[in-house]
């Protein structure tokens, strides 16, 4: 016998049936690439929205504004060429030093963002995630959050990760405390505390290692972005600004990952050359 949780779910699932990305208005099509040449988790730092916006002679917060239609474009591509899993940074703990006003903009931008997104008239088959901590984040922020992680459980498709309030070295210091705390109070055996355990203490633990992060925006940095995950990730820094970004940006991205060699310490897989015991030597 079904549950009454599961049965309501799929009444709902009836209702609001999973919908496909909606093509590009240009017609592109993603390439086609095999599964293991494309990346299972790409991160993405959108970067670029406030100079996108001043070269305009427009206020930073239309750049914000014209960033999150380039994310929902970017999520149907992803969709398009089957990515499992895709994070991007959305705030950081160390943009809370901007203006107010800016500030105010981007907290406004942000459930309305994840409202396009889990979108419950014509849901995509994403399911939402967050990362980061509740902090000096707006409580409507914050349940827009928790309610789209809620909303979306069951959807198999992309894993989106959205990392808001969001800094690297805060996330490994947090995992520490929690490690020392079951330790101290004899849940843990601090001897049992490799890499693997340590991961399930992040704030996202299923996240994989981040094969491919992308930078927009022409800097060339990871401020703070997933500094546990992407040990190994590929770089690949793009001088596009967020805000003009579309699925066809992503796909070439996916293009270039194909082309890079994964060594990760090993040495690359070079297919066998047929050796001839008579040939020359
Ligand atoms: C990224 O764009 C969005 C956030 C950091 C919230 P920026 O707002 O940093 O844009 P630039 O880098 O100033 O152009
Ligand atoms: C990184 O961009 C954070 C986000 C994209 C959310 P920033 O614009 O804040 O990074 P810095 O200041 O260039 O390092
Ligand atoms: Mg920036």
């Amino acid at each position: 016998m079904p549950g009454l949780a599961q049965e309501v779910r799929r009444l709902d699932a009836q209702r609001n049936p999973i919908v496909p990305p909606t093509p590009h208005p240009s017609g592109g099509r993603p390439p086609t690439l095999p599964t293991e040449a494309k990346p299972r988790h790409t991160a993405i730092v959108m970067d670029g929205n406030g100079r996108w916006a001043t070269s305009r002679g427009l206020p930073r917060s239309d750049g914000h504004r014209a960033g999150g239609e380039a994310l929902a474009d970017v999520v149907h591509g992803a969709l398009e060429i089957g990515l499992p899993h895709l994070t991007v940074y959305a705030f950081s703990t160390e943009n809370w030093k901007r203006p107010a006003d800016e500030l105010n903009a981007l907290m406004d931008e942000i459930p309305q963002r994840l409202r396009r997104l889990a979108n419950d008239t014509a849901p995509l088959n994403v399911r939402l995630r967050w990362a980061g901590v509740r902090g000096p984040l707006p409580a409507d922020v914050v349940a827009a959050l928790t309610d789209a992680e809620h909303a979306t459980r069951d959807r198999t498709g992309l894993t989106l990760t959205l990392c808001v309030n969001y800094g690297g070295r805060a996330e490994i210091a947090a995992a520490a405390a929690n490690i020392a705390r079951d330790a101290a109070a004899g849940r843990i055996d601090p001897g049992s505390v490799c890499e693997h355990a340590f991961a399930r203490y992040l704030h996202v633990p299923e996240l994989p290692d981040v094969d491919l992060l992308l930078r927009t925006g022409g800097d060339q940095r990871t401020s703070n972005f997933l500094p546990w995950q992407a040990t190994c990730a590929e770089l690949l820094f793009l001088d596009t600004p967020w805000s003009d970004m579309d699925r066809r940006d992503l796909w070439h991205a996916m293009e270039e990952y194909a082309r890079r060699i994964r060594r990760c310490g090993s040495i690359p897989r070079i297919p066998a050359q047929p050796t001839s015991p008579t040939g020359p030597r």
